[in-house]
């Protein structure tokens, strides 16, 4: 029997049509009944909890997510609660999660749903993907999680189990080399249990069939696994090649004057945008010392001399940034607008600010 058919996998097809779609999806679902992970978004099928858990969950590891998790929903245990918030509370209570776009997209996903589906989530994957943030995996995650709609979902772990289970060995992590993936998902998850089946799916690829050393003596699909058939476990997943890596150096200045620091709002299309850093300068302390005077932000600021506190590394999407820390004082005023403050240390406490922006803080004395 073969239990899926692809367009593009006739290969995988064949290699897995002794084992039978039902032998897979029962031996997953009796693992999961005796051997899932306890996580909290697990104890309901509010949609709203499901969704907020599975965007926190699209690009942080789940024991990080855990806390950020229940914060959140003490803070806004509802949409409609989501929706009334200020974004800059939202994005305060996401500080730490990172890729804040999430948090916005959320916010602005939640005030749809209240001013235009009544309160209500669609029920339907393309009626979830129409709202920000929501791609064809978390549509597919909410749809089977929370309405049990037999939708596939294709991320890391499950990807990877499916990918040794069919014996797929090709290049996975495009959107192009995950189709075939996304057919056969489609065509393994149940009518009954969906979103049990894709969770199981995903907690298989996290506790036992993990990137390197995967526990085959113990896994629950150790019959059907085309991979551990064929020898080919460590080689399979393949990964897409990477983008290259981009080294940055900047500088950012912390510019203090009677008592408080100048602060400024990433804008629309920066990285972070809408939280708040330290002005950067291109380039390293050196040029930094250069360029107050030619700069923007900092010139008219009278800015005495500059003293090196620290140099920070952090990373943003394929960017290695290495971020000198300079200080100065100001002599006098400057322009005021609405996307610069001048703050005193208790009011950066309750700004939303970058992470390199809020490891700045812990270094002003
Ligand atoms: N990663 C993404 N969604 C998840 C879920 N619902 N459970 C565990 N890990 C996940």
């Amino acid at each position: 029997m073969v239990f899926w058919t692809s367009k593009n996998t006739g290969l995988q097809g064949a290699l897995v049509k002794k084992a039978g779609k039902t032998a897979v999806v029962r031996a997953l679902l009796a693992w999961y009944g005796r051997a899932r992970r306890d996580l909290p978004w697990r104890r309901s099928q509010d949609p709203y909890r499901v969704w907020v858990s599975e965007i926190m969950l699209q690009q942080t590891q789940v024991e990080r997510v855990i806390d950020f998790y229940g914060r959140f929903l003490e803070r806004f245990p509802t949409v409609a609660a989501l929706a009334a918030a200020a974004e800059h509370d939202v994005l305060r209570l996401w500080e730490g999660l990172g890729y804040y776009r999430r948090a916005r997209q959320l916010h602005a996903a939640a005030k749809i749903i209240v001013a235009d589906h009544a309160g209500e989530f669609p029920r339907t994957v393309a009626g979830l993907r129409s709202l920000p943030g929501i791609g064809r995996y978390t549509a597919g995650a909410i749809a089977s999680i929370a309405f049990d709609l037999p939708e596939p979902i294709v991320e890391a772990n499950s990807r990877r189990v499916i990918a040794r289970l069919a014996g797929h060995a090709a290049p996975l992590g495009t959107a192009a080399g995950d189709e075939p993936i996304w057919e056969l998902a489609a065509g393994l998850v149940p009518k009954q249990h969906p979103g049990r089946f894709n969770q199981a799916l995903m907690d298989v690829g996290a506790l036992v069939c993990t990137p390197v050393q995967p526990l085959c003596g113990t896994c629950p699909l150790a019959d059907q696994c085309a991979a551990r058939r064929t020898n080919r476990v460590a080689e399979i997943p393949i990964k897409a090649a990477r983008r290259a890596v981009e080294e940055i150096h900047e500088t950012a200045v912390v510019v203090r004057r009677a008592g408080r620091v100048l602060v400024v709002q990433r804008g629309p299309g920066e990285w972070w945008e809408g939280l708040w850093d330290f002005p950067r300068l291109p380039g390293t302390t050196r040029a930094a010392r250069r360029g107050i005077e030619r700069s923007e932000l900092l010139s008219g600021l009278a800015c005495g001399a500059v003293s090196r506190l620290d140099t920070i590394a952090h990373t943003v999407t394929h960017h290695r940034i290495t971020l000198d820390v300079v200080s100065c004082t100001a002599g006098r005023g400057g322009k005021a607008s609405p996307g610069r403050r001048w703050v005193t240390a208790t009011a950066l406490a309750s700004l939303a600010m970058t992470s390199p922006g809020r490891r700045i803080t812990t270094l002003l004395g």
